[in-house]
């Protein structure tokens, strides 16, 4: 039997990203002491107050199904949420939860894709992505983000890109894996281009709450714009913003229109997602207590900088400096290898396990993705062999 070609389409593009990283695990497996700069996984403890909450929901017997939106209290939440950016009044049909940014990602693309649809998207990007569009039947256009412009989405850049294939902008602001966030005068700029071709605007911003440097602040979004509501989809979860992806809840933000359209394909999917963890993240959302993100920010934004402060300019390595998120991205060009080269080579010499920039898109594939999801003091052994490394290649070049 002969599964369908759409879903063999995708192999080829999970297959290779992650092999470092399993070739890694698996040494730890084997007792080998490897340390793991690869995946983002927030190293801190989930918001204890989710714990709590959930427990108290478990307790209370929360575990019967849902509805295909939401439970009620969560939608509540999520109105208080974003009511205060929202140039117009929201209610709880402007929302539809869903386990976590990456099905609300899914059910916002097929709910606006057709096949043969083309999607423009920023490369380098997050690992996921080309294949939820290909999921989707539609072919992502790859937009390319440079460094020298501090990896922004340009406008006028992705015009060039446009067909009458065209349907939808992907946007990750913060992004993954450059950590940069989109200034506001770019993002407007997107919003006129997909106003002018009449795009939708899908947008991912599950790492809002992980933006670390001031200038990057405030946070613009689509949906700051009443003139962009009907033709943006904003994306997220408490994955990143409460340390809890394994909590697996999530949500999209869009017009009462499509939600309204799109409540069956979510209802297809999945009927409603776990009401005790809907309660949980509920009462996260309406805490005014923000200690767990603001001690992330503060983790990653001294990660970023240690970490800059030990590699940057030295053996020949070039930091950029994220401005959000848990990851740093090291260019290894003057090496003389490409990211996956010295990756291996790291991993084989130094046992230390990063992602190669080819696991994200084509454009950094002389970079290296380090994550900032461990301790200070792991982070300062693993720059230390990495520039190790680095001294050695650059000798020899
Ligand atoms: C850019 C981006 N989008 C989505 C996700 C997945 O988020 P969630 O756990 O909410 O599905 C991740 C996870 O790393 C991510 O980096």
């Amino acid at each position: 039997m002969r599964p369908s070609q759409l879903t063999l389409d995708l192999a080829p593009l999970a297959g290779n990203k992650w092999a470092l990283h399993g070739q890694a695990r698996r040494r730890q497996r084997a007792g080998d002491e490897v340390l793991m700069l690869t995946i983002g996984e927030p190293d801190q403890p989930a918001d204890p107050l989710l714990i709590a909450a959930a427990k108290t929901a478990l307790d209370q017997g929360r575990t019967r199904y849902s509805n295909g939106q939401g439970e009620a209290g969560l939608l509540a939440a999520l109105v208080a949420r974003y009511q205060g950016r929202s140039p117009s009044p929201l209610s709880a049909d402007n929302f539809i939860c869903l386990p976590g940014t990456q099905t609300a990602l899914y059910v916002a693309l097929r709910a606006i894709l057709e096949p043969g649809d083309e999607v423009l998207v920023g490369d380098p990007l997050y690992a996921t992505y080309e294949s939820v569009i290909v999921a989707c039947g539609a072919r992502p256009v790859l937009v390319p983000l440079n460094s020298e412009a501090d990896f922004i989405f340009d406008a006028a850049r992705a015009g060039a890109f446009i067909t009458e294939k065209t349907k939808a902008l992907l946007l990750n602001n913060p992004h993954n894996p450059t950590g940069a966030v989109l200034p506001r005068q770019a993002l407007r700029a997107l919003g006129e281009l997909a106003k002018q071709h009449d795009l939708w605007i899908v947008a991912d911003e599950v790492y809002e709450a992980l933006i670390f440097d001031p200038e990057a602040t405030p946070f613009a979004s689509p949906w700051d714009w009443a003139d962009l509501h009907d033709r943006s989809i904003i994306v997220s979860s408490i994955s990143k913003s409460h340390a809890a992806p394994g909590f697996r809840s999530g949500w999209l933000l869009a017009s009462r229109d499509f939600c309204r359209v799109a409540l069956p394909l979510a209802e297809a999917l999945l009927f409603g997602n776990q009401p005790f963890i809907a309660d949980a993240t509920a009462q996260v959302l309406n805490a005014a207590d923000k200690a767990v993100s603001e001690r992330m920010r503060a983790d990653y934004a001294r990660r970023a900088r240690l970490v800059a402060s030990l590699l940057h300019g030295r053996a020949g390595l070039e930091v950029f400096a994220p401005q959000a998120g848990l990851f740093l991205l090291v260019d290894v060009t003057a090496t003389g290898l490409d990211g996956q080269g010295f990756a291996r080579r790291l991993l084989d010499e130094q046992a230390v396990a990063v992602m190669p920039g080819a696991s994200f898109g084509t454009r950094i594939d002389n970079w290296l993705r380090l994550s900032l999801t461990v301790s200070d003091a792991q982070l300062i052994e693993a720059s230390a062999r990495i520039l190790a490394q680095a001294a050695k290649e650059w000798q020899h070049e």
